[in-house]
């Protein structure tokens, strides 16, 4: 269905490794059909599975989805219960097949907050999937960077009063060892829908060089097609990294 998009972007060029998503315009899309928000949300959860099978059917390695910020715990108690709700029946229902499709599912963030149902769910997702090899999920749940990065230099602080590490070897690579991102290479292309313009708190450290694509689609709607746009404009741009065009 999306087939002819895929021919392309096997020819145009490389694939980015690292796709990263965030999925935004779920309530916008409730509002628009006058349903409750959390319909949005579920509507959701198709898109998702859309961009899994999008990701596996063009070869990108690691997605990486926003699914819940730790400011999102500030929204209401009933949209959060359902969202809590909908983790444990998207990983019910989901788990079976991503494991037979090789997907490693991985969730970061504070998980301590998560309900316990949600986090029982994590983590027999994540126990479960954990021999995938073909795609790598991220879904980040609970997360927010700045905390992601306050952690990482707690972390290299305790190294460095343990004895275990000299502060003048604290450089990049060391920030980044610590980083919940570790494994993985930094995204190479950052998805943004439903046409908002920001990072949100999403990546910051890992997203310095990415290619940025922000679509108006909100996410409810978005495709594996979109998914296939998104990657024949990344393979349209010039990237620098700093550097000169050679
Ligand atoms: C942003 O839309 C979306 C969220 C806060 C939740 C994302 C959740 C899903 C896509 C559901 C399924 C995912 C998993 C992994 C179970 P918004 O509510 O901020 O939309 P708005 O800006 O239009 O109000």
């Amino acid at each position: 269905m999306a087939d002819d998009l895929l021919q392309r972007l096997r020819v145009h060029g490389a694939v980015p490794a690292h796709v990263a998503i965030i999925m935004d315009g779920n309530g916008r899309w409730a509002k628009g059909r006058s349903l409750p928000r959390p319909l949005g949300h579920h509507a959701g959860m198709t898109a998702v599975r859309e961009v899994v099978e999008g990701s596996l059917a063009a070869g990108v390695g690691v997605l990486t989805l926003f699914a819940f910020s730790q400011e999102n715990w500030q929204r209401p108690p009933g949209e959060i219960d359902a969202l809590m709700s909908l983790l444990e029946e998207y990983i019910a229902r989901e788990v079976s097949n991503l494991r037979s499709r090789s997907v490693a599912v991985r969730v970061l963030g504070d998980v301590s907050r998560l309900t316990p149902g949600a986090r029982r769910a994590v983590e027999r997702i994540v126990a479960e999937t954990a021999e995938g090899r073909k795609l790598a999920l991220n879904l980040c749940i609970s997360y927010s960077s700045r905390s992601e990065i306050a952690r990482a230099a707690r972390q290299l602080a305790e190294e460095v009063a343990a004895g275990r590490l000299d502060p003048a070897d604290i450089d990049e690579e060391a920030v980044a060892r610590c980083l919940y991102t570790a494994p993985w290479p930094d995204p190479d292309l950052l998805i943004r829908t439903s046409g908002e313009m920001r990072i949100s708190n999403f990546l910051l450290w890992q997203l310095a060089y990415a290619e940025l694509y922000v679509t108006p689609v909100l996410w409810p709607d978005f495709t594996r097609r979109h998914l296939f746009e998104a990657i024949l404009e990344f393979q349209r741009r010039d990237r620098r990294f700093g550097r000169v065009s050679v």
